[in-house]
């Protein structure tokens, strides 16, 4: 898919979903809205597709892809699910939950897209089009984040053709994302279940499903990283990132939440507000969307005020945190 040729916008109806489940078929690269972000999508079936994404991606082959499923019954012919993968899966599907199991005798996800694990990471999406994309490809579909990779990811068609123009066969423009962070990732392979990644879904309700503490993966330092994307450097603006800024430094651009105005606030640069009531699903929609707006306005820093950490205040202070890594 990389070449000249200019990527097509469809749009969300009938015409669109069956072109862009054509398009999947033919082993070609196609953007697709979930209800968390845009995923890069393709045949997962298929290692020259997928090999298609790592290099539009620009993204490191070590690096694993979720596969998009339509329903629980195909999760269950590419994965081995246990009791607390069950549970999770009839609690939180279709959702912004994946699911890391064993991979299933006879399951089609190829070797690359796993990175040669044995074990893959599944997800039913509840978003109506990319479900109604799903059932029209008819097979498992891999797709990370629509972004280059280190970027921070899409939640508008506009944001992925800002990063992938030209480099992918299609996206298809479902309008924003109205999660905004990307899927709540955990580990069902031998013991406890474990928190891979905070996103969409709550440690709090997925606790609540278990009956049980969610661990956190222990990695020792250097050691492989059991989720390779929760590391360092991910989801970066150009600007440098502050966090729990209690207040504003001439010329930083500044991320606000709720009603308190921080010091300083007069000589910011350009202030948004994701959620000025304190609502962190606001705020989770909004947050990628409005990196991009502060770090267009082209600030060395960008200021974030204290965000709580309950609910998906989790899933965005991870975000934040990542953006604000050393690189
Ligand atoms: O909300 C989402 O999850 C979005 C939408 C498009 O569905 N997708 C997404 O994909 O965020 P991506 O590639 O940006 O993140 C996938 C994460 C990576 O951190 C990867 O390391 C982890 O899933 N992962 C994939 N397979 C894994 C496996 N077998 N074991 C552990 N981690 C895995
Ligand atoms: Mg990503």
């Amino acid at each position: 898919d990389r070449g000249s040729m200019p990527t097509r916008r469809l749009t969300a109806d009938d015409a669109g979903v069956a072109e862009a489940g054509a398009l999947l078929r033919a082993g070609r690269l196609v953007a697709i809205p979930t209800e968390t972000v845009y995923g890069l999508g393709a045949d997962a079936g298929s290692p020259a597709a997928v090999a298609a994404i790592y290099a539009a991606k620009e993204r490191p082959r070590f690096n694993p892809l979720i596969a998009h499923l339509p329903d629980l019954a195909g999760a269950r012919r590419e994965g081995a699910f246990g009791t607390d993968a069950l549970r999770l899966a009839e609690a939180f599907w279709p959702g912004p939950l994946t699911l890391v199991v064993p991979v299933a005798a006879g399951g089609r996800v190829c070797d690359l897209a796993r990175a040669g694990l044995p074990s893959v990471a599944l997800r039913v999406p509840a978003s109506p089009l990319a479900r109604a994309v799903l059932a029209a490809a008819g097979r498992p579909v891999a797709a990370p984040s629509a972004n280059r990779s280190g970027q921070v990811s899409p939640t508008q068609a506009d944001h992925v053709l800002g990063d992938l123009d030209g480099r992918i066969a299609a996206v298809l423009d479902g309008g924003p994302c109205p999660v905004g962070v990307e899927s709540t990732i955990v580990a069902c392979l031998s013991g406890d279940p474990v928190l891979l990644r905070p996103g969409g879904v709550s440690r709090e309700a997925l606790e609540a499903v278990l009956g049980r503490r969610l661990a956190t993966p222990t990695a020792p330092a250097g050691a492989a990283p059991v989720a390779p994307g929760l590391l360092a450097s991910h989801y970066a603006p150009r600007a440098a990132v502050r966090l729990d800024a209690t207040e504003v430094r001439p010329g930083e651009a500044v991320l606000l939440f709720g009603g308190a105005a921080p010091r300083g606030l007069d000589s910011a640069l350009l202030a948004l507000n994701l959620s000025p009531a304190g609502d962190l699903g606001q705020a989770a929609a909004r947050l990628f969307a409005y990196l991009r707006r502060l770090d267009a306005a082209g600030p060395a820093t960008i200021a974030v005020a204290p965000i709580p950490e309950a609910g998906l205040g989790e899933a965005i202070r991870d975000r934040l945190a990542r953006a604000a890594a050393p690189r």
